[in-house]
């Protein structure tokens, strides 16, 4: 291991200031191997000089590259299956109902932290029975720019829809390109990919009805964590959903949701006192 130190605190303190991802002491490995491969490709001998040349003559978007190399991008089609379940049989019913509207009114779900698509896209294909597609609009953001482009692209090789792919949805909803499957172009169009960091302001597209914050709240502090899910309030209408990663909840954290237990696992509804 060739880090000393002063790059890691570098490094850390970085990816903290611009994601809110927390590397602590011990993380070092994780830093040496992100970077090595960025460190090689720039030239440098090893992660030392290469984070030493990033700090002294940084070049544009130098920053965002390290930062982008720190994220975790793991994900999969239907992750864990429950949430998905939850909203068919339980949260896209209760909003239909209570917004008998929804002719004039587009049902809106943010997908936050979408990484390369697959939970934007998989929820897209569970509603494709309950919403009509015009009726439809996913909004889905991420901090790294690489895996918006991966889900705008649409295209997943063998391997990646292997993970979680139902082979009657694959059947249904994707072409087979080369060596890799395209999804749909109808469900493409009801899901726009755009850049936005939990940091800041929600992003345009609401109010929502529905929020998928899965799978990233654990690599926050409970600080900042309690920040993102203040202001992920403040774009929800009134009765909206929350769905959270398995080891991820509100409780101890944020009072402004009740939990509604569904099935094996929970949702998360804004109570009535923090709706919009
Ligand atoms: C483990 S993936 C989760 C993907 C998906 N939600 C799932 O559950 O399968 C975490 C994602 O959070 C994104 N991320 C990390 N920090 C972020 C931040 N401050 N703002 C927005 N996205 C962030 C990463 O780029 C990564 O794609």
């Amino acid at each position: 291991m060739s880090l000393t130190v002063d790059t890691f605190s570098f490094v850390a303190d970085l990816v903290r200031r611009r994601s809110a991802i927390q590397l602590d002491p011990g993380k070092e490995y994780l830093v040496e191997s992100r970077l090595l491969p960025l460190a090689r490709a720039a030239g440098h001998v090893d992660v030392d000089a290469y984070v030493r040349g990033v700090r002294t003559a940084p070049s544009p978007g130098a920053l965002e590259v390290v930062v982008e190399a720190l994220t975790t991008n793991e994900t999969s089609w239907f992750r864990d299956a429950q949430p998905f379940a939850a909203l068919v049989e339980h949260v896209v019913p209760e909003v239909l109902g209570v917004r008998s509207t929804i002719g004039a009114q587009p049902l809106r779900v943010w997908s936050a932290a979408c990484s390369s698509g697959q939970e934007p896209y998989s929820i897209a294909m569970a509603l494709a029975n309950l919403v009509p597609a015009s009726q439809l609009k996913i909004v889905a953001t991420d901090l790294s720019e690489k895996m918006l482009a991966r889900g705008r692209a649409g295209r997943y090789s063998q391997l990646e829809v292997n993970r979680g792919l139902p082979a009657p949805m694959l059947v249904k909803h994707f072409t087979r390109v080369g060596h890799e499957w395209e999804i749909a172009s109808h469900l493409r169009s009801a899901v726009s990919f755009v850049q936005h960091n939990l940091l800041d302001s929600p992003p345009a597209g609401g109010p929502f009805d529905i929020v998928f914050l899965r799978n990233v709240l654990i690599y926050f502090d409970l600080a900042t964590k309690r920040e993102v899910l203040r202001r992920v309030q403040k774009v929800l209408r009134p009765g909206a959903f929350l769905l959270l990663g398995a080891a991820e909840t509100t409780i101890g954290i944020d009072e402004g949701w009740e939990r509604v237990p569904v099935g094996r696992g929970s949702v998360y509804r804004l109570t009535a006192r923090r709706a919009a």
